[in-house]
């Protein structure tokens, strides 16, 4: 736990420098990083300061029996990660299963693997003993997958694409060892007729621009009450027609994206998409030419069982679907294959209370959204979206394997 906490101490100690790492590497605008190493300084203080904090149970059983159930590390934990939010990444999957005393490995994503090999060095100054914390840097299909199928391991998790999750799981389950997924999502941001708009707007926004949308819990969806349609749409419009894509160090609304790659694939669906551009920001003047640029765009009304509707763009593009009623905008907030979060803004309790509960998803917010913050908050998703929970005391369990201990003392 006190090597957890001084590790926390020297990310922050390495705060700037680590930021503007993360944003050469990345492309993230430099506030977005800055906020970034804060948060992967606080992984490292939450999970050092809750590592003796874990308690065991002790079971009622038979009379001339004691019986305790203890958690104890798997041994040595896997870790692939990519390349959205390396160094936050490094803290949220190391910290909770170092925390429980597994020995780690750790691979980054080949587009950004700086910052987590800059904090490993630090770990190394920390006072981590040799072996406790290994990054091996390499291409998914090769390091990667040599990592999720070698028998050295006792658990893996994974944040990535489903399509990768998939080979995770079935590498896993060749070895017979557990793993979490986290493989990103569609989630929704449900604004009732009754809303707070004014307090909804910025978190409307931000949810879809943060990190240039390429976030696992981007709000790609606004599902938008019919009376409230033409009210909510021009005001999302005035805001998306102000952002800016601009390098990094410019500090715009978002930055480059990370990849050739990735920018085709968010062209891709601007290309094909089968639903009305309703507002669109713009690239910086001067932004390099070359750069993966891509303008954040608002479309709507999009059909909830198109493309649009239905599929990760990891990019900065919202889809507006407007819903009549209550039970529709469950209806439509579920039907993807995807579960990870959800937002509901209403000032109507009851309707809080119905609609949180029938979310399909893993963590739910009510007036508010937390796109990857919230570090004491379990996070994670169903079916499409992966399964386990990372963050908050989930984490340690996730990480941990429960022995029960059975003592016949007659
Ligand atoms: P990816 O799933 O290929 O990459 C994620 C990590 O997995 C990287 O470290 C990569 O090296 C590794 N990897 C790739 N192939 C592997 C293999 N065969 N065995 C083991 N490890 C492997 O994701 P990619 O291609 O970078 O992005 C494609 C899409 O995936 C994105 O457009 C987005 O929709 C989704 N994605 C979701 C993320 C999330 O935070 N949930 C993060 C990154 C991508
Ligand atoms: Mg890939």
């Amino acid at each position: 736990g006190r090597l957890l906490m001084r590790l926390g101490e020297l990310i922050t100690r390495e705060a700037e420098d680590l930021a503007q790492l993360e944003s050469l590497d990345n492309g993230k605008p430099i506030t977005q990083a800055r906020a970034d190493m804060v948060a992967a300084a606080r992984y490292f203080e939450f999970y050092g300061s809750a590592a003796d904090k874990v308690h065991g149970e002790v079971v009622p059983f038979q009379q001339g029996y004691d019986v305790k159930v203890v958690r104890e590390p798997y041994g040595v934990t896997g870790h692939i990660i990519p390349w959205n939010y390396p160094a936050q990444m490094f803290g949220r999957t190391l910290a909770p299963a170092l925390a429980m005393g597994n020995a780690t490995v750790l691979k980054p994503a080949e587009e950004a693997c700086l910052t987590t090999l800059r904090i490993a060095a630090l770990a190394e100054e920390a006072g981590f003993p040799p072996g406790a914390i290994n990054v091996v840097t390499g291409q998914g299909a090769v390091t990667g997958a040599a990592l999720s199928e070698s028998r050295g391991i006792d658990f893996i998790s994974f944040t990535g694409s489903p399509e990768v999750g998939v080979l995770i799981q079935t590498a896993a389950a060749r070895n017979f060892i557990g793993c979490t997924l986290e493989l990103g999502g569609k989630s929704p941001q449900i604004v009732f007729d009754d809303a707070d708009l004014d307090k909804a707007l910025p978190t409307l926004v931000g949810a879809i621009v943060q990190n240039g949308g390429q976030t696992c819990s981007a709000g790609s969806r606004v599902l938008v009450h019919r009376g409230i349609w033409d009210e909510l749409t021009a005001k999302l419009a005035e805001r998306f027609g102000s952002l800016v894509a601009a390098p990094a160090m410019e500090d715009g609304s978002l930055g480059a994206l990370i990849s050739a790659k990735q920018k085709k694939r968010v062209e891709g669906f601007l290309s094909s998409a089968d639903a009305p551009v309703i507002a669109q920001g713009r690239v910086a003047e001067g932004a390099p030419e070359r750069g993966f640029y891509v303008a954040p765009t608002l479309f709507g009304p999009v059909d909830p069982k198109s493309p649009l509707g239905q599929d990760e763009v990891f990019g900065p593009v919202l889809s507006a679907i407007p819903f009549d009623d209550e039970d529709a905008a469950i209806r439509i907030a579920n039907d993807t294959d995807y579960g990870l979060v959800a937002g509901i803004w209403t000032r109507d309790g009851d309707r809080q209370q119905r609609v949180a509960k029938a979310m399909r998803c893993g963590q739910v917010f009510i007036n508010g959204y937390g796109a990857g913050g919230g570090i004491e908050l379990p996070f994670g998703g169903i079916r499409r979206s992966g399964h386990g929970r990372e963050k908050g005391f989930a984490a340690l369990h996730e990480f941990s394997m429960i022995k029960t201990i059975v003592h016949n003392h007659g």
